[in-house]
């Protein structure tokens, strides 16, 4: 199709405000997915499987839309994830679009992760049209949201579309607008070939599939192509289009949207963010933006059994071929054996990789406690490193730690400012600005250190503002802190995977209150069990978990023997997230426990 005809967007929006219904039903109208599969995907997204759903699935989709001028537009739709820690993801989807719906949900108004998001489509340059989805509901505030997104966009209120994606009010408006609000894609069709890598996935057949927006130029399937960035060259196994399944075709233009299928083995040879160009004529210089993800969260993951450390490592490596931003390397730990020291892009993207390795892989696994890169400043002058608190050096050794930190931001109705502002103190952060974005909602920004936001803080953040408030996050700089190693030792001997690197005028609050969290959570056993924490060699709190005496089975006896079988296979199950520490069982929570101190 010619340029003209052709719009390139994406959907910004909050989790659960619309976006993948909204999505469906686009498809649906432009008759891209027929009716019955759009039955079968409203029945999948019933089940756990969420991620079997067409538009989960794909990242970019192609629909043929009738506009009402009687004219055929090619609208290609690109799926921005929607979590705080792939902002950079984000960005590069953005780059592939003219524009973005920045769909609201009529109950709840603009979200803090919305914000940053729309903030970074506005730097793209793009044409925002917004959207107001659910007006369906009860309890909608169409009007008031319309007055907060006037105040954001400068849009007149009554320009705003308003719909119900669920029970497709209005779509067909969001589309007649798609195609005359957004601007057709520019591009130079005799240029050298640049086109932007702004997703992948791992087909087994085709290798890496790279999804791609040709900025300049085009691409044919016998063109010998070359990634900028990785200097990794390829020719490439198919070209095509999503629509919505991965459909060849001869040639991508300037303007299109679509995949190269590179036959690599590995996402780390095919970047998000990359530009591929042609051997024969390359482009004078990459797309600018390029950047390697940089993990921010660190956490040692082990199997709770021994045996399954290859399962683990293979599990890791397959959901590595997708994910080019999770990195592994192998540990020993001194508690826990062998087992990964995972770096992750935040919280939540470490929260999704723990989550599909126990669901998808089946695997019982212990994770740490997580924490940041520090940078410590020897006494020596050198420079390292540390990702995890048990590599920390010995204090005498140390001029200086530094640590990173965030810009933060938050935005919540304006009852909970108090509270938020309590919060946010007592995590060592820095107050800097505020803002009225609506005015029953206050946007608060401060500094923090990221060591504060990746303990517990999102989901106090959730329960001090019953849910309404929300946050985004992004990194600062660097900054010298006053910490310390606060150890933990059970029956005496350190274990290294219960140690933290704290602020040491928490130190002492902190490791009381470790100490009395493990003691509720260490089972008792047939000993007692010291339970000490120390700080800079000091003994600064202590617990005894008292012997157990009674055997699970003594008020068995004489009893039939399956009850017996019974409670002896209860108690394996409970084992099963437990490690042997010594000769002390630990279970899973205790390692989390730092996360849950107040
Ligand atoms: P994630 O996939 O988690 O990012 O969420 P999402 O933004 O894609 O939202 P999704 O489309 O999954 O919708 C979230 C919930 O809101 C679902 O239960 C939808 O059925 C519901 N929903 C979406 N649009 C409407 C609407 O117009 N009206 C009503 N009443 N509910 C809607």
């Amino acid at each position: 199709m010619d340029k003209e005809h052709i719009r390139n967007f994406c959907i910004i929006a909050h989790i659960d405000h619309g976006k993948s219904t909204l999505a469906d039903r686009m498809l649906q109208l432009t008759g891209t997915i027929s009716d019955r599969e759009m039955m079968d995907q409203v029945l999948d997204s019933m089940d756990l499987e969420r991620e079997k759903g067409v538009t989960i699935k794909a990242s970019a989709v192609r629909m043929i839309y009738q506009a009402k001028n009687g004219e055929s537009y090619e609208l290609n739709l690109i799926d921005t994830p929607g979590h705080v820690d792939f902002s950079y993801e984000v960005s590069r989807a953005l780059m592939a679009c003219e524009g973005a719906l920045l769909v609201v949900d009529a109950t709840q108004g603009i979200e803090a992760q919305t914000l940053a998001n729309l903030y970074l489509a506005l730097d793209a340059d793009l044409v925002i049209v917004p959207v107001i989805n659910k007006i369906d509901l009860p309890s909608a505030r169409v009007d008031e949201v319309a007055e907060d997104i006037h105040n954001l966009l400068g849009i007149e209120p009554e320009k705003i579309l308003r719909i119900s994606a669920k029970e497709g009010i209005n779509v067909d408006q969001v589309l007649e607008t798609v195609v005359k609000e957004i601007p057709p894609p520019k591009g130079d069709l005799d240029a050298p070939l640049q086109a932007l890598i702004f997703d992948s996935h791992y087909d087994s057949y085709k290798g890496v599939v790279a999804y791609v927006r040709v900025m300049d130029g085009k691409v044919n399937p016998t063109d010998m192509l070359r990634m900028m960035s990785t200097n990794v060259d390829i020719r490439p196994v198919e070209i095509g289009v999503f629509s919505p399944d991965m459909r060849p075709v001869k040639e991508l233009q300037a303007g299109d949207v679509g995949y190269i299928a590179t036959g690599l083995k590995t996402v780390s040879e095919c970047r998000v963010g990359d530009t591929i160009t042609t051997i024969v004529r390359p482009a004078e210089k990459p797309l600018p933006g390029f950047r390697h993800p940089k993990p921010m969260v660190f956490a040692g993951i082990y199997p709770v059994e021994g045996e399954d450390y290859e399962d683990l490592k293979e599990a890791l490596e397959k959901l590595q071929l997708n994910d080019a931003s999770l990195v592994f390397e192998p540990e020993k730990s001194q508690a826990l054996n062998f087992g990964f020291r995972c770096g992750f892009l935040g919280l939540f993207h470490m929260e999704i990789i723990q989550e599909r390795l126990e669901r998808e892989y089946d695997l019982d696994i212990v994770v740490t406690a997580p924490s940041v890169e520090y940078e410590v400043v020897l006494n020596s002058g050198e420079v390292i490193r540390i990702d995890s608190p048990a590599q920390l050096p010995d204090e005498s050794q140390i001029a200086e730690i530094r640590e990173p930190w965030m810009i933060l931001q938050i935005i919540t109705p304006v009852d909970y400012y108090g509270t938020v502002m309590e919060l946010v103190k007592k995590r060592r952060g820095i107050f800097k600005e505020q803002e009225y974005p609506a005015p029953t909602r206050v946007q608060l920004t401060f500094e923090i250190p990221l060591s504060e936001l990746i303990v517990d803080f999102f989901d106090e953040l959730k329960s001090r503002t019953r849910g309404y408030a929300s946050m985004d996050y992004h990194f600062a700089d660097y900054r010298p802190g006053n910490l310390t190693k606060l150890e933990v030792l059970v029956g005496g001997e350190p274990v290294d995977a219960l140690a933290t690197i704290v602020h040491r005028d928490n130190a002492y609050h902190k490791g009381q209150a470790l100490v009395s969290k493990l003691k509720e959570l260490i089972p008792r056993q047939l000993f007692d069990v010291a339970i000490q924490a120390s700080a800079s060699g000091r003994i600064i709190s202590r617990a005894n978990v008292k012997a157990l005496r009674k055997d699970v089975l003594a008020k068995c006896y004489g009893g039939d023997i399956t009850r017996k079988k019974k409670l002896l296979e209860k108690q394996k199950r409970g084992k099963r997230r437990m490690k042997m520490v010594g000769n002390v069982e630990i279970p899973q929570e205790a390692f989390m426990a730092i996360l849950r101190l107040e």
